[in-house]
C-alpha cells in the first residue's frame, strides 16, 4: 500500500526520469503531479533514447498505469505528439494505461503567446522561462478562469470555451503587450479535434490512486523540476509556477499523506541551473565547461526542453539540507558522479558566510542566497573512469569519500549513485 515519491532536490534536471524508470519496475502506477511540458525527462535504453515531457517516465514499463495528475497544466497538442512518438517506438499508449485527471488544466496557444510576451516585456529582468506557457496557465487556474481537462468530455462545448478563452486573452495580448491576436475560430476547431482524440483518456485519477493504495498496490509519484524552483519554497521570483515538492505531490494527485513510504531526493553530484536567478556556487571557466560537456551527448548539460546551456557549479549542501527539510526526504540518490572523474581538487559547499558569521543551515528563503558567500570543503577527487563500476565497494576511495561527506553533512543515506548514462549504470548502496 505504499506511495513513494521521486523529487528534484535542486533546480531541476537532476535525472529523476531514469530513477523513476528504475523504480517503476515495482510500481503499479506512476504519476506526474505538477508542471507541464516545461519538464524534459530523458531515458536511455541501449541505443534507444526516450524523451518525455508530459507522460510519466514509467511509461516504458508496459505493466504500469501512467497518470497525469490534477496538479498539471497540459498542452494537449504536445501530449498528442508525445503519445504518437511513443507509439512509433512500440510503447502501448492506450487509454487503458494512460489516464488524464479531469481536474488537470489545459494549456493553450494563448498561454504560450502570453508567456513569450511577458518575458519579452521583462527585458533584463526576465525569469528565463521555458516559454511553454506554464506561468499563464497557472495564472488562469488560480484566477478561477482556467479550462480543465474534464471539459473535453463534451468536445463542442470545450471548443466554445477555448474560443472564448482565446478571445479574452487576445485582449491582453493586443492591449497590454502590443502583440497580434490569435485566431480563436481556428484554435477552437483544432481543440475540438483534440478533445475527440483525448476524451477516452480522462479519468478520476485521485480515486484511482486512492483505490490502488488501499488494495496494497505501489504508486510512484514522479516529480518534475526541483525544490528550488517551487513557487513557495524556491528562489522566487526565479521559479516555476507550481509546487514540485512532496506537499505538492499530495495536492497534485488528490491524496493525503497516510500511505507515504519513501521520499527520495534526487541530486546531481554537482549543481546546475537553467534560466536566471541566484546560484552561489556557480563556476565559470574550465571546470564549469567540463561539468557542462560540449552538447554532443544527450546527457550533457543542455536543456532537454529548450536546448539552453545550463549553468554549472559545485554541489551546494546548504541548499540540499534546505530541500531535505522542505520535502522530508528519507534518502538521497546522487546522479552523474562519473562527470567528476578527473577533476581535482573537488569542492563541496558546506556552509554560507555573511558578515563574518558562518551557517550550515539556510537562514532565509533561497532567493536571498546571493547575499551569502559559500564556504567550501575540499576533496582530492579521483582519476579513474567509474562508468563500469556497479558495486559501491569498488568505487575509488575519492568517490566513496565524496558520497560519505554528503551523507554526513545531510544526515541522510545515499541509496543509489548513477555513474553513467546507460540505464544500468547505477551503484546501489
Ligand atoms: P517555466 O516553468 O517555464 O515558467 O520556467 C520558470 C523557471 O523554471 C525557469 O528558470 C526555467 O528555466 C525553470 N524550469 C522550468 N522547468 C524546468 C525543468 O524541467 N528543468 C529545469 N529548469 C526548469
Amino acid at each position: 500500500m505504499p506511495l513513494d515519491m521521486i523529487l528534484g532536490a535542486q533546480w531541476g534536471d537532476e535525472g529523476k526520469g531514469r530513477i523513476t524508470d528504475l523504480l517503476a519496475i515495482e510500481a503499479d502506477i506512476t504519476a506526474r503531479f505538477s508542471g507541464g511540458d516545461n519538464a524534459g525527462h530523458t531515458i536511455t535504453v541501449g541505443s534507444q533514447i526516450y524523451k518525455l515531457h508530459l507522460i510519466p517516465s514509467g511509461v516504458i514499463h508496459p505493466h504500469t498505469i501512467c497518470i497525469l495528475g490534477n496538479g498539471m497544466v497540459i498542452n494537449p497538442e504536445r501530449l498528442i505528439v508525445e503519445l504518437e512518438d511513443l507509439e512509433k517506438l512500440g510503447v502501448d499508449i492506450s487509454p487503458e494505461r494512460i489516464k488524464i485527471s479531469r481536474a488537470a488544466h489545459i494549456l493553450t496557444p494563448a498561454h504560450i503567446a502570453l508567456d513569450v510576451a511577458q518575458e519579452t516585456r521583462r527585458g533584463g529582468e526576465k525569469i528565463g522561462t521555458t516559454k511553454r506557457g506554464i506561468g499563464p496557465a497557472y495564472m488562469d487556474k488560480t484566477a478561477r478562469r482556467g479550462i480543465r481537462a474534464g471539459a473535453m468530455e463534451n468536445p463542442e462545448s470545450f471548443a466554445d470555451l477555448i474560443k472564448q478563452h482565446i478571445t479574452d486573452t487576445n485582449h491582453f495580448l493586443e492591449q497590454i503587450y502590443d502583440q497580434p491576436p490569435l485566431d480563436a475560430e481556428e484554435i477552437g476547431s483544432l481543440f475540438y479535434e483534440i478533445a475527440v482524440r483525448l476524451k477516452p483518456y480522462l479519468a478520476d485519477t485521485g480515486s484511482m490512486i486512492a483505490n490502488a493504495l488501499s488494495e496494497g498496490k505501489n504508486v510512484l509519484a514522479e516529480g518534475a523540476q526541483g525544490t528550488l524552483l517551487d513557487i513557495d519554497h524556491g528562489s522566487y521570483p526565479y521559479v516555476t509556477s507550481s509546487s514540485p515538492t512532496a506537499p505538492g505531490a499530495l495536492l497534485g494527485l488528490g491524496i493525503g499523506p497516510t500511505h507515504l513510504r519513501r521520499i527520495i531526493g534526487v541530486t546531481k553530484a554537482f549543481q546546475t541551473r537553467v534560466g536566471e536567478g541566484p546560484f552561489p556556487t556557480e563556476l565559470s571557466g574550465l571546470v564549469g565547461d567540463q561539468l557542462r560537456g560540449t552538447g554532443e551527448n544527450p546527457w550533457d548539460e543542455f536543456g532537454t526542453t529548450t536546448g539552453r546551456p545550463r549553468r554549472c557549479g559545485w554541489l551546494d549542501l546548504v541548499l540540499l539540507r534546505y530541500a531535505a527539510r522542505v520535502n522530508g526526504f528519507t534518502e538521497l540518490v546522487i546522479t552523474k558522479l562519473d562527470i567528476l572523474s578527473g577533476i581535482s581538487p573537488l569542492r563541496i559547499c558546506t556552509a554560507y558566510s555573511s558578515s563574518g558569521i558562518s551557517s550550515s543551515i539556510l537562514a532565509d528563503t533561497p532567493d536571498a542566497v546571493e547575499d551569502y558567500t559559500p564556504e567550501y570543503t575540499g576533496l582530492p577527487g579521483w582519476e579513474q573512469d567509474i562508468t563500469s563500476v556497479r558495486e559501491a565497494d569498488l568505487l575509488p576511495a575519492g568517490a566513496q569519500d565524496y558520497i560519505k561527506l554528503i551523507e554526513t553533512e545531510t544526515n541522510l543515506p545515499v541509496r543509489m549513485v548513477s555513474v553513467g548514462p546507460e540505464r544500468d549504470a547505477l551503484v546501489h548502496r
